[in-house]
């Protein structure tokens, strides 16, 4: 499984350098909906992993965001792919973006590596044997009380009108020393995998989000959920991922959200 990982990060080096060297380039960008912006370098670093994953890997299955393979049916192990998670940060130039790289063994998360080329940051998990930074092993904050958490969570581009989320990024905002909405799922789940963040949520996340960023938070001791409790799955409609200690908080304040919030 070591070599697994091995080729997954060097395929997410690789594509996160793509990244960084056409960042400070001007964008050609297009739009999957009204505000739901692609660019060139999605399609480039997603072609660039994909390929490196379909040669290492030519029985696996592979999801990825753009579109960039079908599923290899009867396969055991599926790749979750986001070539370029922060693609909004990105267009306007706002250095906060990543590479995901999730590996699901029938469904469940086996390997994470998210890396980010700003910061030059890579987080690696295996299911079993903890979370890196680097070389060194994190793990999530030891932090008790939602009273002096920070917190993260993020917003649809597609679909925000429907959101019922800023109920929640009041009541959370109100109860914490804040909630960053950085814009970079990957990024959110690994800063609560680090104990940056004690916990981060969000609505409507696709498996390419969260599938490495979940088992980092697990592997680094943390708890993921839905607000219920229930376990989560990637693609799985809610989020909830935290260091533990504030999960049930957090769930009692979303059931509070939940019972009394007017739609928007
Ligand atoms: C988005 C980011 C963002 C989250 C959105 C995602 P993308 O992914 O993770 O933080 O709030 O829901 O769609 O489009 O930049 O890959
Ligand atoms: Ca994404
Ligand atoms: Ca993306």
């Amino acid at each position: 499984m070591n070599q697994f990982l091995e080729i997954a990060a060097d395929a997410a080096r690789e594509a996160g350098a793509l990244l960084l060297a056409e960042f400070d380039r001007p964008k050609n960008i297009s739009y999957k909906g009204e505000v739901d912006i692609v660019t060139e370098s999605d399609r480039r670093s997603e072609a660039l992993i994909v390929g490196r994953l379909r040669d290492h890997f030519p029985a696996h299955a592979i999801v990825a965001e753009e579109g960039g393979e079908g599923a290899a049916a009867g396969s055991r192990y599926c790749w979750h792919v986001d070539p370029l998670d922060g693609t909004t940060n990105f267009a306007h130039g706002y250095p906060c973006f990543a590479v995901s790289l999730g590996l699901l063994e029938d469904g469940d998360p086996l390997l994470a590596v998210v890396y980010n080329p700003v910061s030059r940051e890579l987080f690696t998990a295996l299911r079993g044997e903890g979370a890196y930074l680097g070389q060194k092993r994190i793990h999530v904050s030891p932090i008790e009380k939602l009273s002096t958490s920070l917190l993260a969570t993020g917003f649809p581009a597609d679909k925000v009108r429907q959101s019922q989320n800023i109920n929640y990024y009041w009541a959370y905002t109100l109860r914490s020393h804040g909630v960053r909405r950085d814009g970079s799922a990957a990024l959110d789940l690994c800063s609560v995998a680090c104990g940056r963040f004690e916990a981060f949520w969000e609505f409507g996340l696709r498996s390419w989000d969260t599938a490495a960023g979940i088992l980092l938070v697990k592997e680094a001791g943390g708890a993921v959920s839905d607000f219920s409790g229930r376990p989560y799955r990637p693609g799985d409609p809610a989020l909830l991922a935290s260091n533990g200690r504030i999960h049930d908080e957090m769930q009692k304040v979303a059931a509070d959200v939940a019972e009394h919030a007017t739609r928007i």
